[in-house]
Protein backbone atom coordinates (compact mmCIF):
# COMPACT_ATOMS: atom_id res chain seq x y z
CA UNK A 1 0.00 0.00 0.00
CA UNK A 2 2.71 2.33 1.41
CA UNK A 3 4.81 1.54 -1.91
CA UNK A 4 1.68 2.47 -4.40
CA UNK A 5 1.26 6.19 -2.42
CA UNK A 6 5.03 6.43 -3.31
CA UNK A 7 4.64 5.95 -6.69
CA UNK A 8 1.46 8.08 -7.10
CA UNK A 9 2.98 11.17 -5.46
CA UNK A 10 6.30 10.53 -7.40
CA UNK A 11 3.70 10.48 -10.88
CA UNK A 12 1.65 13.38 -9.64
CA UNK A 13 4.84 15.36 -8.74
CA UNK A 14 6.44 14.46 -12.05
CA UNK A 15 3.46 15.27 -14.13
CA UNK A 16 3.01 18.73 -12.13
CA UNK A 17 6.38 19.49 -12.98
CA UNK A 18 5.76 18.83 -16.67
CA UNK A 19 2.71 21.22 -16.77
CA UNK A 20 4.81 23.52 -15.01
CA UNK A 21 7.37 23.71 -17.37
CA UNK A 22 5.07 23.36 -20.37
CA UNK A 23 2.92 26.56 -19.47
CA UNK A 24 6.17 28.61 -18.78
CA UNK A 25 7.30 27.80 -22.08
CA UNK A 26 4.04 27.99 -23.95
CA UNK A 27 3.38 32.00 -24.41
CA UNK A 28 3.14 32.51 -28.01
CA UNK A 29 4.57 35.54 -29.71
CA UNK A 30 2.48 38.30 -31.27
CA UNK A 31 4.43 40.51 -32.89
CA UNK A 32 5.11 44.13 -32.38
CA UNK A 33 2.34 45.16 -34.48
CA UNK A 34 0.12 43.88 -31.54
CA UNK A 35 2.33 46.24 -28.89
CA UNK A 36 1.91 48.89 -30.90
CA UNK A 37 -2.08 49.09 -30.96
CA UNK A 38 -1.67 50.26 -27.64
CA UNK A 39 1.93 51.67 -26.81
CA UNK A 40 2.07 54.46 -29.31
CA UNK A 41 0.05 57.14 -27.80
CA UNK A 42 2.51 60.90 -27.79
CA UNK A 43 0.47 60.93 -24.14
CA UNK A 44 1.46 57.80 -23.02
CA UNK A 45 5.27 58.03 -23.71
CA UNK A 46 4.86 55.89 -27.57
CA UNK A 47 7.04 53.51 -27.11
CA UNK A 48 6.45 51.77 -30.36
CA UNK A 49 7.60 54.79 -32.06
CA UNK A 50 10.71 55.23 -29.59
CA UNK A 51 11.91 51.45 -30.27
CA UNK A 52 10.78 51.96 -34.16
CA UNK A 53 13.82 54.42 -34.13
CA UNK A 54 16.32 52.41 -32.51
CA UNK A 55 18.82 50.00 -33.64
CA UNK A 56 16.20 46.91 -32.73
CA UNK A 57 14.02 47.58 -35.29
CA UNK A 58 16.77 47.28 -37.79
CA UNK A 59 18.51 43.97 -36.23
CA UNK A 60 17.60 41.88 -38.80
CA UNK A 61 18.00 44.28 -42.05
CA UNK A 62 21.31 44.74 -41.06
CA UNK A 63 22.43 41.37 -41.39
CA UNK A 64 22.02 42.05 -44.71
CA UNK A 65 24.63 44.46 -44.98
CA UNK A 66 28.09 44.09 -46.64
CA UNK A 67 29.53 44.65 -42.99
CA UNK A 68 27.41 41.81 -41.88
CA UNK A 69 28.30 39.42 -45.15
CA UNK A 70 32.18 40.38 -43.97
CA UNK A 71 31.55 39.48 -40.21
CA UNK A 72 29.82 36.08 -41.44
CA UNK A 73 33.00 35.38 -43.79
CA UNK A 74 35.63 36.08 -41.55
CA UNK A 75 34.12 33.51 -39.09
CA UNK A 76 34.12 31.13 -41.72
CA UNK A 77 30.28 30.83 -42.17
CA UNK A 78 28.84 30.49 -45.36
CA UNK A 79 25.60 31.80 -46.75
CA UNK A 80 23.34 34.55 -46.14
CA UNK A 81 23.46 36.12 -42.72
CA UNK A 82 19.79 36.19 -42.76
CA UNK A 83 19.60 32.96 -43.22
CA UNK A 84 21.95 31.82 -40.69
CA UNK A 85 20.73 30.64 -36.70
CA UNK A 86 24.65 31.82 -35.82
CA UNK A 87 23.40 35.49 -36.65
CA UNK A 88 19.62 35.23 -36.10
CA UNK A 89 19.85 33.94 -32.44
CA UNK A 90 20.32 37.51 -31.11
CA UNK A 91 19.22 39.67 -34.44
CA UNK A 92 15.23 38.74 -34.20
CA UNK A 93 12.64 38.02 -31.63
CA UNK A 94 12.24 34.45 -30.75
CA UNK A 95 14.63 32.80 -32.85
CA UNK A 96 14.22 28.90 -32.50
CA UNK A 97 10.95 28.48 -30.75
CA UNK A 98 8.71 25.90 -32.32
CA UNK A 99 6.93 27.63 -34.84
CA UNK A 100 3.30 27.50 -33.66
CA UNK A 101 4.75 29.73 -31.31
CA UNK A 102 5.10 32.66 -33.64
CA UNK A 103 1.59 34.06 -34.06
CA UNK A 104 0.31 35.32 -37.42
CA UNK A 105 1.35 39.07 -36.83
CA UNK A 106 4.83 37.63 -35.82
CA UNK A 107 7.35 38.93 -38.64
CA UNK A 108 11.22 38.30 -38.13
CA UNK A 109 11.70 41.51 -40.31
CA UNK A 110 11.03 43.37 -36.77
CA UNK A 111 14.58 42.56 -35.27
CA UNK A 112 14.92 42.57 -31.80
CA UNK A 113 11.35 43.59 -31.07
CA UNK A 114 9.56 44.21 -27.89
CA UNK A 115 8.82 40.46 -26.97
CA UNK A 116 12.68 40.09 -26.73
CA UNK A 117 13.09 42.08 -24.04
CA UNK A 118 9.00 42.11 -22.25
CA UNK A 119 8.63 38.21 -22.92
CA UNK A 120 6.28 36.88 -25.23
CA UNK A 121 3.13 38.35 -25.08
CA UNK A 122 0.74 36.38 -26.12
CA UNK A 123 -1.10 35.41 -22.08
CA UNK A 124 -0.20 39.52 -21.13
CA UNK A 125 -1.52 41.69 -23.72
CA UNK A 126 -5.12 42.30 -23.18
CA UNK A 127 -5.84 45.08 -21.68
CA UNK A 128 -7.15 43.32 -18.55
CA UNK A 129 -3.86 41.46 -17.67
CA UNK A 130 -1.46 44.30 -18.56
CA UNK A 131 -2.71 47.19 -16.70
CA UNK A 132 -2.03 45.35 -13.60
CA UNK A 133 1.56 44.62 -13.28
CA UNK A 134 1.20 41.24 -10.55
CA UNK A 135 -1.06 39.79 -13.51
CA UNK A 136 1.38 40.30 -16.48
CA UNK A 137 4.09 38.91 -14.80
CA UNK A 138 2.20 35.84 -14.18
CA UNK A 139 1.19 35.28 -17.91
CA UNK A 140 4.86 35.93 -18.94
CA UNK A 141 5.84 39.32 -19.16
CA UNK A 142 9.37 40.53 -18.19
CA UNK A 143 10.29 44.02 -16.40
CA UNK A 144 13.64 43.99 -17.95
CA UNK A 145 17.28 44.27 -16.27
CA UNK A 146 20.47 43.72 -17.15
CA UNK A 147 20.45 40.19 -17.47
CA UNK A 148 17.76 40.02 -20.38
CA UNK A 149 20.07 42.40 -22.19
CA UNK A 150 23.56 40.23 -21.72
CA UNK A 151 21.72 37.30 -23.06
CA UNK A 152 22.74 39.30 -26.46
CA UNK A 153 25.01 41.53 -25.45
CA UNK A 154 27.94 39.42 -24.83
CA UNK A 155 31.56 38.32 -26.41
CA UNK A 156 29.34 35.28 -28.21
CA UNK A 157 28.46 38.61 -30.84
CA UNK A 158 30.99 38.85 -33.30
CA UNK A 159 31.35 42.77 -32.85
CA UNK A 160 31.17 42.85 -29.42
CA UNK A 161 33.30 45.26 -27.47
CA UNK A 162 31.96 45.97 -23.62
CA UNK A 163 28.40 46.58 -22.33
CA UNK A 164 27.84 49.50 -19.47
CA UNK A 165 24.04 48.47 -18.89
CA UNK A 166 23.64 52.80 -17.42
CA UNK A 167 24.99 53.83 -20.68
CA UNK A 168 23.01 51.44 -22.73
CA UNK A 169 19.87 51.25 -20.89
CA UNK A 170 19.64 54.97 -21.02
CA UNK A 171 19.73 54.78 -24.85
CA UNK A 172 16.72 52.89 -25.25
CA UNK A 173 14.29 54.48 -22.74
CA UNK A 174 10.88 54.53 -23.61
CA UNK A 175 9.11 55.28 -20.26
CA UNK A 176 5.77 57.11 -19.44
CA UNK A 177 5.89 60.91 -19.74
CA UNK A 178 5.03 61.13 -15.96
CA UNK A 179 8.19 59.04 -15.08
CA UNK A 180 10.34 60.96 -17.55
CA UNK A 181 9.34 63.98 -15.73
CA UNK A 182 10.79 62.72 -12.50
CA UNK A 183 13.58 62.21 -13.25
CA UNK A 184 14.90 65.21 -13.94
C1 LIG B 1 -4.92 46.21 -25.48
C2 LIG B 1 -3.91 47.19 -25.13
C3 LIG B 1 -2.49 46.72 -24.88
C4 LIG B 1 -1.71 45.92 -25.69
C5 LIG B 1 -2.09 45.25 -26.99
C6 LIG B 1 -0.41 45.85 -25.05
N1 LIG B 1 -0.41 46.60 -23.91
FE1 LIG B 1 1.17 46.89 -22.66
N2 LIG B 1 0.01 47.99 -21.40
C7 LIG B 1 -1.33 48.30 -21.62
C8 LIG B 1 -1.85 49.03 -20.46
C9 LIG B 1 -3.27 49.54 -20.30
C10 LIG B 1 -0.77 49.13 -19.54
C11 LIG B 1 -0.79 49.78 -18.16
C12 LIG B 1 -0.23 51.13 -18.17
C13 LIG B 1 -1.05 52.11 -18.97
O1 LIG B 1 -2.16 52.42 -18.58
O2 LIG B 1 -0.56 52.52 -20.05
C14 LIG B 1 0.38 48.48 -20.17
C15 LIG B 1 1.62 48.39 -19.60
C16 LIG B 1 2.73 47.79 -20.19
C17 LIG B 1 4.06 47.70 -19.59
C18 LIG B 1 4.46 48.27 -18.25
C19 LIG B 1 4.17 47.24 -17.20
C20 LIG B 1 4.66 47.63 -15.84
O3 LIG B 1 3.95 47.32 -14.87
O4 LIG B 1 5.74 48.21 -15.74
C21 LIG B 1 4.85 47.03 -20.48
C22 LIG B 1 6.32 46.67 -20.29
C23 LIG B 1 4.04 46.69 -21.63
N3 LIG B 1 2.76 47.18 -21.41
C24 LIG B 1 4.50 46.02 -22.73
C25 LIG B 1 3.68 45.54 -23.75
C26 LIG B 1 4.14 44.67 -24.81
C27 LIG B 1 5.56 44.19 -24.98
C28 LIG B 1 3.07 44.41 -25.61
C29 LIG B 1 3.01 43.51 -26.81
C30 LIG B 1 3.40 42.12 -26.61
C31 LIG B 1 1.93 45.13 -25.04
N4 LIG B 1 2.34 45.79 -23.91
C32 LIG B 1 0.65 45.12 -25.55
C33 LIG B 1 -2.06 47.97 -22.73
C34 LIG B 1 -1.65 47.15 -23.76
C1 LIG C 1 17.53 39.49 -28.58
C2 LIG C 1 18.84 40.10 -28.45
C3 LIG C 1 18.98 41.43 -27.77
C4 LIG C 1 18.53 41.80 -26.51
C5 LIG C 1 17.75 40.95 -25.51
C6 LIG C 1 18.96 43.16 -26.31
N1 LIG C 1 19.63 43.62 -27.41
FE1 LIG C 1 20.40 45.50 -27.69
N2 LIG C 1 20.99 44.99 -29.57
C7 LIG C 1 20.84 43.74 -30.14
C8 LIG C 1 21.35 43.77 -31.50
C9 LIG C 1 21.38 42.61 -32.47
C10 LIG C 1 21.80 45.08 -31.74
C11 LIG C 1 22.40 45.64 -33.04
C12 LIG C 1 21.30 46.05 -33.95
C13 LIG C 1 21.82 46.66 -35.23
O1 LIG C 1 22.59 47.63 -35.18
O2 LIG C 1 21.39 46.18 -36.28
C14 LIG C 1 21.55 45.83 -30.49
C15 LIG C 1 21.83 47.18 -30.32
C16 LIG C 1 21.63 47.90 -29.15
C17 LIG C 1 21.92 49.29 -28.97
C18 LIG C 1 22.46 50.24 -30.07
C19 LIG C 1 23.92 50.02 -30.25
C20 LIG C 1 24.76 51.00 -29.51
O3 LIG C 1 25.91 50.63 -29.17
O4 LIG C 1 24.29 52.12 -29.25
C21 LIG C 1 21.62 49.62 -27.67
C22 LIG C 1 21.78 50.97 -27.00
C23 LIG C 1 21.12 48.40 -27.04
N3 LIG C 1 21.15 47.39 -27.96
C24 LIG C 1 20.72 48.31 -25.72
C25 LIG C 1 20.12 47.17 -25.15
C26 LIG C 1 19.66 47.10 -23.77
C27 LIG C 1 19.81 48.19 -22.73
C28 LIG C 1 19.09 45.86 -23.62
C29 LIG C 1 18.42 45.31 -22.40
C30 LIG C 1 17.42 46.12 -21.73
C31 LIG C 1 19.21 45.16 -24.89
N4 LIG C 1 19.85 45.99 -25.78
C32 LIG C 1 18.73 43.88 -25.14
C33 LIG C 1 20.30 42.62 -29.56
C34 LIG C 1 19.68 42.59 -28.32
C1 LIG D 1 25.29 36.69 -29.03
C2 LIG D 1 24.41 37.56 -29.81
C3 LIG D 1 24.80 37.91 -31.23
C4 LIG D 1 25.12 37.06 -32.26
C5 LIG D 1 25.22 35.54 -32.21
C6 LIG D 1 25.36 37.90 -33.42
N1 LIG D 1 25.16 39.21 -33.09
FE1 LIG D 1 25.48 40.82 -34.32
N2 LIG D 1 25.15 42.08 -32.74
C7 LIG D 1 24.75 41.69 -31.49
C8 LIG D 1 24.69 42.87 -30.63
C9 LIG D 1 24.27 42.85 -29.18
C10 LIG D 1 25.08 43.96 -31.42
C11 LIG D 1 25.22 45.43 -30.98
C12 LIG D 1 26.37 45.65 -30.04
C13 LIG D 1 27.61 44.90 -30.37
O1 LIG D 1 28.23 45.15 -31.44
O2 LIG D 1 27.98 44.00 -29.59
C14 LIG D 1 25.39 43.43 -32.75
C15 LIG D 1 25.82 44.20 -33.81
C16 LIG D 1 26.09 43.71 -35.07
C17 LIG D 1 26.57 44.51 -36.17
C18 LIG D 1 26.90 45.99 -36.14
C19 LIG D 1 25.67 46.79 -36.44
C20 LIG D 1 26.01 48.25 -36.44
O3 LIG D 1 25.21 48.98 -35.84
O4 LIG D 1 27.04 48.64 -37.00
C21 LIG D 1 26.69 43.67 -37.26
C22 LIG D 1 27.15 44.04 -38.66
C23 LIG D 1 26.33 42.34 -36.81
N3 LIG D 1 25.97 42.41 -35.48
C24 LIG D 1 26.34 41.22 -37.61
C25 LIG D 1 26.22 39.92 -37.12
C26 LIG D 1 26.40 38.74 -37.93
C27 LIG D 1 26.71 38.73 -39.41
C28 LIG D 1 26.23 37.66 -37.11
C29 LIG D 1 26.36 36.20 -37.46
C30 LIG D 1 27.63 35.80 -38.02
C31 LIG D 1 25.94 38.19 -35.78
N4 LIG D 1 25.93 39.55 -35.84
C32 LIG D 1 25.71 37.41 -34.66
C33 LIG D 1 24.49 40.41 -31.06
C34 LIG D 1 24.82 39.26 -31.77
C1 LIG E 1 15.98 46.14 -25.68
C2 LIG E 1 15.00 45.79 -24.69
C3 LIG E 1 13.62 46.40 -24.80
C4 LIG E 1 12.82 46.45 -25.92
C5 LIG E 1 13.13 45.94 -27.32
C6 LIG E 1 11.59 47.08 -25.51
N1 LIG E 1 11.64 47.40 -24.18
FE1 LIG E 1 10.16 48.25 -23.07
N2 LIG E 1 11.42 48.39 -21.45
C7 LIG E 1 12.72 47.93 -21.42
C8 LIG E 1 13.32 48.33 -20.16
C9 LIG E 1 14.75 48.03 -19.73
C10 LIG E 1 12.32 49.03 -19.42
C11 LIG E 1 12.42 49.64 -18.03
C12 LIG E 1 12.07 48.61 -16.99
C13 LIG E 1 12.00 49.18 -15.59
O1 LIG E 1 11.02 49.82 -15.29
O2 LIG E 1 12.95 48.97 -14.85
C14 LIG E 1 11.13 49.03 -20.28
C15 LIG E 1 9.92 49.61 -19.91
C16 LIG E 1 8.78 49.61 -20.69
C17 LIG E 1 7.49 50.16 -20.30
C18 LIG E 1 7.17 50.81 -18.96
C19 LIG E 1 7.59 52.24 -18.97
C20 LIG E 1 7.62 52.84 -17.59
O3 LIG E 1 7.82 54.09 -17.49
O4 LIG E 1 7.46 52.11 -16.59
C21 LIG E 1 6.62 49.98 -21.35
C22 LIG E 1 5.16 50.39 -21.42
C23 LIG E 1 7.36 49.31 -22.39
N3 LIG E 1 8.66 49.10 -21.97
C24 LIG E 1 6.82 48.93 -23.62
C25 LIG E 1 7.57 48.47 -24.69
C26 LIG E 1 7.04 48.26 -26.03
C27 LIG E 1 5.60 48.46 -26.42
C28 LIG E 1 8.08 47.83 -26.80
C29 LIG E 1 8.10 47.57 -28.29
C30 LIG E 1 7.52 48.60 -29.16
C31 LIG E 1 9.26 47.75 -25.93
N4 LIG E 1 8.91 48.16 -24.67
C32 LIG E 1 10.51 47.31 -26.35
C33 LIG E 1 13.35 47.21 -22.42
C34 LIG E 1 12.88 47.02 -23.71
Amino acid sequence: MRKIVLFASVAVFLLMGYAFTGVAADHSYVGVGKCKMCHKSKAKGDQYGIWLKSAHSKAYETLASDESKAVAAKLGLEGDPQQLDECLSCHVTGHGVAAELLGKNYKVEDGVGCESCHGPGGDYWKSSVMKDREKAVAAGMIVPDEKTCVQCHNEKSPTFKEFDYEKMVAKIAHPYPDKAEKKE
